[in-house]
């Protein structure tokens, strides 16, 4: 069987993360890992095979590749995308699409004008708890949405370039844009946002730009009112990433990163009903099947079966980069903001 060859674009924490999913699938060959940095390509093609590159215009032109994932950080990706679009290869790449809304849309024309493949990595959007999730608000068993509620707060990434604003785009664009993705997979788009950034706690820490911690506000283009709150300052022992939704007839809590949803039906209580011990939620999902392996898995899938319908494309990640970036206008300007609907 012709395994299906992939080259890597940067070969840190999330390409690791992905090379140990795709060594997995007895289908898929690693050809290559690329990265500035030698010693640190060299140290994946020791523990996962291939060769390794400094430069990726080489190893996409070199090597004989079906796929790549570039997994670099958020301001390199204009470039490998466009090179490898124009060799028509499909393109598996880390979230955020961008840090700019302006690159986001040149990144959706060049995939959307070559026709290859793309994945986004939301991998949330893979874990068969947010989906079902995501299915009982659609079926209409919660009644009438009327909130969303998310946070993401995390303690900070080790990566070097992440606290730098121009070199990550900030907490909003780049880390917390996983439950900005998830409050539009589970509420659909939103009209309007009004943020405030928060930039108190690293003032005086050296190259260090990036909000600590921001509230927005959100409108949803359904009528739903929403409220995400993010922190890099929460010293829990693993990030706190939990996405809440209140209907007429349930409520639900949705953990993305503990893979569970709960549910609260709306029960007829005898009064006074704060004398009343509620029964507890429903748990509705709680699992332990890995996003990142799915969305890997649906990714190679699309590239042998030819088949983009399972993909997070170009164009939702841009939707979603759309919203973060308008947050990060709104906490600048100090006023509501549209979001950007106009991508394509
Ligand atoms: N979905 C998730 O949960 C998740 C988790 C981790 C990281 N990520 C995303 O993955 C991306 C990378 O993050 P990371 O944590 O792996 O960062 P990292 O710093 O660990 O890895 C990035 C690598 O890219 C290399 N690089 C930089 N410029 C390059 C270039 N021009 N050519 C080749 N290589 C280059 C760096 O040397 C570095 O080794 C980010 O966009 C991040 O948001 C996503």
């Amino acid at each position: 069987m012709e395994k299906t060859k992939i080259g890597f674009v940067g070969s840190g924490v999330a390409a690791q993360l992905h090379a140990r999913n795709l060594k997995l699938f007895p289908e898929v060959e690693i050809s290559a890992f690329c990265d500035i940095s030698e010693k640190i390509a060299q140290s994946l093609a020791k523990e996962f095979g291939g060769k390794t590159y400094q430069k990726y215009d080489e190893m996409i032109k070199k090597e004989k590749l079906d796929a790549v994932y570039i997994c670099t950080p958020p301001t390199i990706r204009i470039e490998p995308i466009e090179m490898a679009s124009e060799r028509g290869l499909p393109i598996f790449l880390e979230k955020p699409l961008a840090t700019t809304l302006e690159e986001g849309k040149k990144i959706v024309r060049a995939v959307e004008k070559a026709g290859v493949n793309f994945q986004i990595g939301y991998q949330s959007r893979f874990q068969p708890a947010v989906k079902r999730a995501r299915d009982i608000i659609a079926n209409g068993s919660m009644g009438l949405i009327t909130t969303f509620y998310g946070e993401y707060w995390a303690d900070l990434p080790a990566a070097p370039w992440w606290s730098h604003r121009a070199e990550g785009g900030g907490q909003v664009i780049e880390q917390a844009t996983h439950i900005f993705d998830l409050a539009r997979f589970l509420m659909g788009d939103v009209d309007s946002v009004f943020s405030k950034f928060d930039y108190s706690i690293h003032k005086n820490v050296k190259d260090f730009d990036v909000e600590d911690s921001a509230i927005t506000i959100l409108s949803f283009k359904s009528g739903v009112k929403g409220c995400i709150t993010n922190t890099c300052n929460y010293w829990g022992t693993r990030a706190f990433v939990e996405g809440r939704v209140v209907g007429s007839e349930a409520s639900m809590i949705v953990k993305p990163f503990d893979v569970e949803v709960l549910i609260f039906k709306k029960l007829k209580l005898p009064q006074p009903w704060w004398a009343v011990r509620p029964p507890g939620p429903e748990h509705l999902e709680n699992n332990l099947i890995d996003g990142y392996y799915n969305e890997d898995r649906v990714f190679i899938d699309s590239i042998v079966q030819k088949d983009k319908s399972r993909l997070v494309d170009a164009l939702e990640a841009c939707k979603t980069l759309a919203l973060t970036t308008a947050a990060y206008k709104s906490s600048k300007t100090k006023s509501e903001v549209k979001v950007d609907s106009n991508i394509l």
